[in-house]
C-alpha cells in the first residue's frame, strides 16, 4: 500500500491522497493568485448549491470570478500549463452538479465588466454574464421584438448560447448576428451567429470554446405590442411550469410533436419522489427540489423516471439539464 508520511505518521494510501490532492490545490490557489488582478475573486472550495436553481450539489475546488478578459485569458492559460479542468458557470439554471462538487477550476463571467448591455439602433451587444430577464427588458425598452422569450428564462446570456435556450416557440440563436468567443488558449475570436451550427438545445462550437458575449439583432416594434408578448409568455410560464426550485426541463423533447412533459405525465409519473426530489406535479418534466433534495436524489429520480418511459414506450429520453461533478466518496 503506498503511503504520504506526514510529520512521521504513515497515513493510508486513500487519506494520503487526500492529504496530497489539498496540497495541490493550495499550490495553484497561491500560484494563480498571484497572477491575477485584486478585483478578480479567487476562493477554494466555493459552495456552488447556492449557485444553481435546483440548489444541489457540491462545492468547487477552485471558484473564479475574472474582473476583465485579461484576467480570464490568464487563468486559462494557467489551467492549460498545470493540466486543471475548467468548468463554466453560468446562471446555474441548467445544471445538476454531483454531491462530492466538481475538481478544478469553475470559471463564472458574473463580474459585471462582462454583463453589459449596450443598444444601438436593432442591435444589443450583451455580455455573457448578463441576465436574459435583462436582455428582454431593455429590448422592450428600446422598442425592438424578437426577444420576449427570453423574459422567463432564469439564465445568463452565456449559458444560453451555449444550449441554444429557448421558449415559447423562440430560441436564442434565431437572433445572434455575431458571437464573441474566447478559445482554451485565451484567444478571442468573432463569428456570424448563422455559422456557429446551433442546433435544438446545443451550440457544438461553444462546447470547447465560452462564450463572451454576443450581437443580438431585434426588430423595430411597437412597446405596447412588445409588453403584451411579455405578459402572455410570462402568464403562460407561471400557469405551466413549477415554483419550487428546479433545473428546468430535465430531458429533452425526443420529437417536436413529442414533450417528454407529456410522455411522463401519460405514464402517471407526477409526484414522483425519490428523497426530496419530486417530479413537478404542475410540469411532469420538470424536477422539484422540496427543500432538502441531493443531487443523488435527483439523479436516482431521473434514472427511475427514464427506465420506466424506456420500458412503457421503448424511447430513450436524453438529459437536458447538464449533469457535472464527482459523486461523493463514501469515505
Ligand atoms: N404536457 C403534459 N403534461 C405535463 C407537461 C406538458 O401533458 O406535465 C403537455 C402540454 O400540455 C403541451 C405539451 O406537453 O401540450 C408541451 O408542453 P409545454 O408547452 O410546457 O412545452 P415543453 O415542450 O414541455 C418546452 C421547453 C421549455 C420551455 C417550454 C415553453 C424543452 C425540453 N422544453 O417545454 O424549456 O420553457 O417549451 O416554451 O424543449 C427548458 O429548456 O429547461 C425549458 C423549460
Amino acid at each position: 500500500m503506498t503511503s504520504l508520511k506526514l510529520s512521521g505518521v504513515a497515513l493510508p494510501a486513500a487519506q494520503a491522497g487526500a492529504i496530497d490532492l489539498a496540497l495541490r490545490v493550495s499550490d495553484l490557489h497561491a500560484d494563480l493568485r498571484e497572477e491575477l488582478a485584486k478585483d478578480t475573486v479567487l476562493r477554494r472550495d466555493e459552495s456552488l448549491a447556492r449557485r444553481t436553481t435546483l440548489r444541489v450539489g457540491g462545492p468547487a475546488e477552485l471558484y473564479v470570478e475574472p474582473a476583465s478578459e485579461t484576467d480570464l485569458t490568464a487563468t486559462l492559460q494557467f489551467a492549460r500549463l498545470h493540466d486543471v479542468p475548467v468548468f463554466f458557470l453560468g446562471r446555474g439554471s441548467n445544471l445538476l452538479i454531483r454531491d462530492g462538487g466538481i475538481r478544478g477550476l469553475v470559471i463564472c463571467l458574473a463580474h459585471p465588466q462582462f454583463s453589459r448591455i449596450e443598444v444601438a439602433g436593432e442591435f444589443l451587444t450583451v455580455g455573457a454574464g448578463a441576465a436574459l430577464k435583462s436582455v428582454a427588458n431593455a429590448a422592450r425598452d428600446a422598442g425592438l421584438t424578437g426577444l420576449e422569450f427570453l423574459e422567463g428564462i432564469p439564465g445568463s446570456v452565456g449559458g444560453a448560447l451555449r444550449m441554444n435556450a429557448g421558449a415559447m416557440g423562440g430560441w436564442i440563436f434565431d437572433r445572434v448576428s455575431l458571437l464573441r468567443c474566447m478559445d482554451g488558449r485565451g484567444e478571442v475570436h468573432e463569428i456570424p451567429g448563422a455559422e456557429a451550427g446551433a442546433r435544438y438545445r446545443g451550440c457544438p462550437l461553444l462546447v470547447h470554446q465560452v462564450a463572451l458575449g454576443a450581437v443580438l439583432q431585434g426588430v423595430p416594434a411597437a412597446r405596447e405590442e412588445i409588453m403584451e408578448r411579455m405578459t402572455a409568455s410570462n402568464r403562460k410560464r407561471w400557469s405551466s411550469q413549477p415554483r419550487q426550485p428546479s433545473a428546468g426541463c430535465t430531458f429533452k423533447n425526443p420529437a417536436p410533436d413529442l414533450p417528454a412533459g407529456r410522455l411522463i405525465d401519460e405514464l402517471g409519473l407526477k409526484s414522483t419522489r425519490v428523497g426530496d426530489a419530486m417530479v413537478s406535479d404542475v410540469h411532469a418534466n420538470f424536477f422539484v427540489n422540496l427543500g432538502g433534495a441531493t443531487a443523488t436524489d435527483v439523479l436516482r429520480l431521473l434514472e427511475l423516471v427514464r427506465q420506466r418511459v424506456r420500458e412503457a414506450r421503448g424511447i430513450e429520453l436524453e438529459p437536458e439539464v447538464e449533469i457535472v461533478g464527482e459523486d461523493l466518496n463514501p469515505t
